[in-house]
């Protein structure tokens, strides 16, 4: 049931589309990985989650005024069954969106349109599985309305490895077993674009040291 419809009864004024590709400005990350093996794609390929819940991708805008902005998404679902997926704006659930199947992994849809409630200024989108297949393979996010530009990655990875830096202070008391999670967290951060990262890792390389 979906349609290339990009109505948008709510939304801020005035048009305007921006359209988030993968690694490009506005892409955060996926839990998963960038993949071009099915056809039909715009940009360099598709975001592909590991099938599973709470598997997700995180888009980072800013926009000049508060207000409501619709989002749609360009995706193939050749899976059986409808993907849904809850969307999250700076770590608050505020709409869920239907990924019914396309029929096959190279046909591409567009989304129904969802709306959410941006703040003046940097926000965060994270559309996350409600199912254990994972989203469908995501072609891109558009975002419609006025003075909307991609977010930089950056900011989204700076502000994950600060949250793993200050876990990791947070557990100096904590006995050892609990710093393993935070230790975890951090290695998986050294994967991300970021000085950030390797101080974090490093924090909490010596608060186990310090622990055992
Ligand atoms: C297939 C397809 C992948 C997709 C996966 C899934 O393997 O090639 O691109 O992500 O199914 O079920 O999610
Ligand atoms: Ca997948
Ligand atoms: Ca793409």
């Amino acid at each position: 049931s979906s349609s290339s419809s990009s109505s948008s009864s709510s939304s801020s004024s005035g048009g305007g589309e921006i359209v988030l590709q993968e690694n490009e400005m506005g892409f955060c990350s996926v839990d998963g990985s960038v993949d071009n093996n099915n056809s039909g794609f715009t940009g360099t390929g598709f975001a592909n989650t590991d099938n599973d819940f709470y598997k997700g991708i995180d888009w980072s805008v800013v926009v000049q005024e508060s207000g409501n902005y619709d989002v749609q998404w360009r995706f193939a679902n050749g899976s059986s069954d409808n993907r849904r997926a809850n969307v999250i704006v700076n770590g608050a659930l505020q709409a869920d969106v239907d990924f019914d199947d396309t029929i096959s992994w190279s046909g591409w849809e567009i989304s129904d349109p969802i709306t959410v409630f941006l703040t003046a200024g940097y926000n965060e989108i994270r559309a996350e599985a409600l199912t254990n297949g994972g989203l469908p393979n995501i072609d891109s996010m558009s975002l419609f309305g006025s003075g909307a530009s991609p977010g930089n990655a950056m900011v989204a990875a700076h502000r994950q490895a600060a949250q793993a830096l200050q876990a990791a202070l947070a557990l100096q008391a904590a006995p050892v077993l609990q710093a393993a999670p935070v230790l975890q967290a951090a290695q998986a951060l050294q994967a991300a674009p970021v000085l950030q990262a390797a101080q974090a890792l490093q924090a909490a390389l010596a608060l186990q040291a310090a622990q055992v």
